[in-house]
């Protein structure tokens, strides 16, 4: 099976109408195996667009539909007929006999279901079959336990696709408890196969698709006999269960994904030894593996990754093989980051920059971290790539930093240095609010400085000033190097909202769009689950 991953239900669309498209250029007399339900309309759209567009045309095509409802009258609003009247049929220059949707409206629905299997068969089979896929795995109307050797037929709903189909009418009762549909055999004749899937309901059943073996119990899984089968799935139905861990000094934090919602998160207190740090990831993970099904985990570390070999400064980590010991711990396919690159890529898919392709995480803390995601992706190189605390914003005069270095960013801009300036400009001017204050609370800290700021301090202003002059540059000059169409700030500085923004925007020499992060130590473990 072929899969392709989309951005989006349009990516989709667009994708499987251009494999139509092809397949009509190559064969403009083709039959086309066709589904209803809402995953195909935008298919048809582009359908329908490109024929207009003149790009092709379907005077020679002839369509076979996979279902029906059984009974319902054709002019029901809600039977395929007429469906794909409205959605496809009308907006194309098919011939009305070349269409064949099995008929919801006859007496006799045996000879309806043999007739049906014969037309299929006396005009050359199915070149192209379009199948959408039920969230219990069906497809057609072929249910779970589906009989392998069935060709067109008459079948029972079952309940969970009653309440699934019930969105289209009044209401459950409403909805025919029988259909006419093409069995698995009639469509794994197909010549070819092209499966969609669109939105986080379906990832579960993506996940076990791709996933399980093959199996009755979710009918599309015996799509994995057929030799050329394509799904495409947009992001949300690709996702499936997945874990992230985030491994911090303090704590480790777990995330469980489903599609891009978030179904369960927690944190453990970070053991002191590695041998006690793996054993309480795995346990975790095995205990939530079997509670949700988890076929896959991500794990962000702090330090650095070379060749599967994790090394960091503040955990006992030296060398360690970290994704190979815990994959063969926990069974599960596992791929690890560092964490600051997981929490980009966590604002990228869960944060307020959905919207956008590139972006530069900055998180501010005790240092200055970040992540570089460009094109979606999390920029990586084999040399410590996004130390962007560590680029030098002052040269021979600048500050020493505990890197070796003199005059790196994170010097300026960190928690630690606004305090570190608060605390030096409260003892050179003692008449000041900010000392006061500071010998209020016995020390300074982000708090004090705050509160001394609020309460209009002039020496508290000036600390300010130069923090944010120096945050401006730093981010003017991480954004003429790589562009981002965002750049996300995270850290205890951001929690004062648009007293930081306010001031930085009027600071910067670029219109830049800045976005302050709305997972921030959550987006670490959500990241994770999405490497
Ligand atoms: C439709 C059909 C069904 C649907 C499936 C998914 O002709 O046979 O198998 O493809 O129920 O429906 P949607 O796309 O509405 O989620």
């Amino acid at each position: 099976m072929r899969i392709i991953v989309c951005k989006n239900y349009d990516e989709l669309s667009e994708k499987a109408a251009n494999i139509v498209a092809s397949q009509l250029t190559l064969k403009p007399d083709s039959v086309l195996g066709l589904a209803t339900g809402s995953t195909p309309l935008g298919t048809y759209k582009n359908l329908v667009k490109m024929y207009n567009e003149g790009e092709i045309d379907f005077s020679a095509v002839k369509t076979f539909n996979l279902d029906e409802y059984y009974p319902i009258k054709k002019d029901n609003s809600q039977s395929y007929d007429k469906f794909m009247k409205d959605n496809l049929f009308s907006g194309i220059n098919i011939k009305p006999e070349n269409t064949h949707i099995p008929d919801g409206e006859t007496d006799n629905p045996t000879a309806e279901c043999e007739a049906y299997e014969k037309a299929i068969k006396e005009n050359g089979g199915i070149d192209l079959q379009i199948l959408g896929i039920g969230q219990n795995g069906h497809i057609g109307f072929n249910e779970p336990d589906v009989n392998l050797n069935s060709f067109t037929h008459l079948t029972n709903l079952t309940e969970n696709t009653i309440k699934a189909n019930s969105r289209f009418f009044a209401s459950s009762d409403e909805v025919p408890r029988q259909a006419i549909t093409m069995g698995i055999a009639s469509i794994l004749k197909a010549r070819k196969i092209l499966l969609l899937a669109s939105g986080a309901n379906k990832s579960r059943v993506v996940g076990e698709l791709l996933n399980d073996g093959i199996n009755t119990s979710v009918p599309a899984t015996l799509l994995k006999t057929h030799p050329d089968v394509v799904l495409i799935c947009d992001e949300d139905a690709y996702s499936g269960s997945k874990l992230g861990v985030d491994i911090g000094g303090t704590n480790i934090k777990f995330a469980v994904i489903e599609g891009k919602n978030l179904l369960f998160k927690c944190k453990i207190k970070t053991p002191e030894k590695s041998d006690d740090i793996i054993n309480a990831i795995c346990d975790k993970t095995i205990e939530l593996k079997k509670e949700y099904n988890i076929k896959s985990a991500g794990i962000g570390t702090p330090g650095t990754i070379k060749n599967g070999l994790v090394t960091a400064d503040n955990l006992p980590f030296d060398d360690f093989p970290l994704e190979k010991v815990i994959a063969e711990k926990t069974g599960l396919y596992i791929s690890v980051d560092n964490d600051a690159n997981c929490a980009a890529l966590g604002e990228l898919i869960f944060g307020n920059t959905k919207d956008c392709e590139h972006i530069i995480l900055v998180t501010i803390g005790t240092g200055i971290g970040g992540g570089i995601i460009m094109n979606r992706q999390i920029c990586h190189s084999n040399n410590n790539m996004g130390e962007i605390g560590h680029f030098i914003i002052q040269s021979e005069k600048g500050r020493e930093c505990t890197c070796g270095q003199k005059g790196c960013w994170e010097q300026y801009c960190s928690a630690t240095a606004l305090v570190k300036d608060a605390e030096k400009a409260a003892e050179k001017d003692t008449e000041s609010l900010l000392y006061k204050r500071m010998r209020e609370n016995g020390k300074m800290d982000g708090e004090t400085f705050f509160k001394a700021l609020d309460e209009g301090c002039k020496t508290a202003e000036k600390v300010y000033k130069h923090y944010i002059k120096y945050l401006a540059r730093g981010i003017e000059s991480l954004v003429n190097i790589f562009g981002p169409d965002a750049v996300v700030l995270a850290g205890g500085v951001t929690q004062q909202g648009d007293k930081l923004l306010k001031p930085l925007y009027a600071e910067l020499k670029k219109d830049i769009r800045i976005e302050i992060s709305s997972l921030q130590s959550d987006a670490g473990a959500l990241g994770a689950a999405m490497l």
